[in-house]
């Protein structure tokens, strides 16, 4: 039996991704459809081609509609809770790749709301201030701030609640509580909360006068939202949006989500060098307890964040990370080596990043003031 939990207020347990497919009713990312992105937006990211990007619903539809020349446009979002860390960037980056093969418009919601309901220890204030440094990690990324939409919900909430309404009316608490596993004792904001997630799926048909194709990139954690955006959608007379989802990317403490529930399993984008250098070499591996045996037995990468840190994001070459797989399991590579190189590697890559960061802060300034 697999006991694990995937919501968006909770992941737990060992994930079997095979297995979320079949219980969350979505369809595996196939070759086919990789063939068909390929031909249609001119080149398939690794993400894509290593099945990160791994389950989807109705992206064929999506795909259909585009290549008879209607556009999409794409949907994301963050719960600003605490700084951004590498598992974060995973759709973001992929939103980016989206955009820069299509043109397509990107709308970004921030749901400083939600997470002041689920998480709330600090105030609403800190929350929303989060969403804006949040932010610059997106725009870091080099996102089109031409074709940028950022709605911050307690900022953007009159553009959003007359819809979030519409949405509500038609979820009933049941459902919340089933989806969500909210209880007799949780707030009341949680309950609701779900219908402002809804409302970029729908804003720009609304705004713009016709029914446009939405696509959201999101983890696979976000899906319960979605199911019941998708349920809604028809009776608002909108378009079901079509999702697809990417896995997890592990903690390096060995759990199956990167979370900053968790602060010893995530790498911030703004960790200093010395601190993401200690987590790593501190992390959890697939590795064996003495050197001797590791050489003669092997390691498994198949359990080791390490691993998958370097497949997600931090080996661009599919030779490379084959090589790096078999001189892990026949014992030519030891964990301290492949450790040591990986953070060099994110450290590399995160100054980079933050000096990226440090240019979009005006731009962002621009953006809170104008709220
Ligand atoms: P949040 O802030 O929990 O997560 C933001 C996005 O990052 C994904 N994610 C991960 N992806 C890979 N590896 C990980 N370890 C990892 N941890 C988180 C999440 O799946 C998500 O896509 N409720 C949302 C905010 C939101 C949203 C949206 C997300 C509002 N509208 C539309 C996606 C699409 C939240 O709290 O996300």
């Amino acid at each position: 039996m697999n006991d694990a939990v995937v919501t968006p207020w909770e992941v737990k347990g060992k994930l079997d991704y095979a297995k979320l497919i079949k219980e969350f009713g979505t369809k595996e990312v196939d070759d086919a459809l990789l063939e068909r992105i390929k031909k249609d937006f001119g080149e398939l990211h690794p993400f894509l081609s290593r099945k990160i990007f791994f389950s989807h619903r109705d992206l064929d539809w999506l795909l259909d509609k585009y290549e008879k020349g209607e556009k999409f446009y794409i949907y994301t979002g963050r719960g600003p809770s605490a700084e951004v860390h590498l598992g974060h960037l995973i759709p973001w980056i992929f939103a980016k790749y989206l955009q820069d093969h299509t043109g397509a418009e990107f709308y970004f919601q921030y749901t400083d709301d939600e997470k002041f309901l689920v998480k709330g220890t600090e105030n609403l204030d800190f929350y929303t201030n989060m969403a804006y440094e949040n932010l610059l990690d997106v725009l870091a990324l080099g996102i089109d701030i031409n074709k940028l939409h950022v709605f911050v919900d307690t900022k953007d909430i009159g553009r959003m609640y007359k819809l979030a309404l519409n949405v509500s009316k038609h979820v009933t608490y049941s459902t919340v509580k089933a989806v969500f596993g909210i209880n007799d004792s949780d707030n009341i904001g949680k309950i609701f909360y779900t219908s402002l997630q809804s409302v970029l799926a729908f804003l720009p048909s609304v705004e713009k006068g016709n029914n446009i194709p939405c696509l959201i990139p999101c983890g696979i954690d976000q899906d319960p939202h979605f199911r019941l955006t998708r349920d809604v959608a028809p009776k608002l007379g909108f378009y079901k949006p079509a999702i697809i989802h990417n896995k997890l990317m592990p903690g390096l403490t060995g759990d199956s989500k990167m979370s900053s529930s968790d602060l010893d399993s995530v790498i911030y984008t703004t960790d200093n060098d010395k601190t993401i250098n200690k987590k790593i070499m501190n992390a959890f591996t697939g590795g064996k307890s003495t050197v001797s045996e590791q050489r003669k037995e092997g390691a498994n990468p198949y359990i080791c964040p390490i691993f998958y840190m370097y497949s997600y994001l931090f080996e661009p070459l599919d030779d490379k990370l084959n090589e790096r797989e078999q001189n892990c399991k026949n014992g030519n590579l030891l964990c301290g080596e492949c450790k040591a190189e990986l953070s060099s590697r994110v450290i590399k890559y995160l100054k980079n990043h933050r000096e990226n960061r440090e240019k979009a802060k005006k731009y962002v300034e621009k953006i809170k003031n104008n709220a």
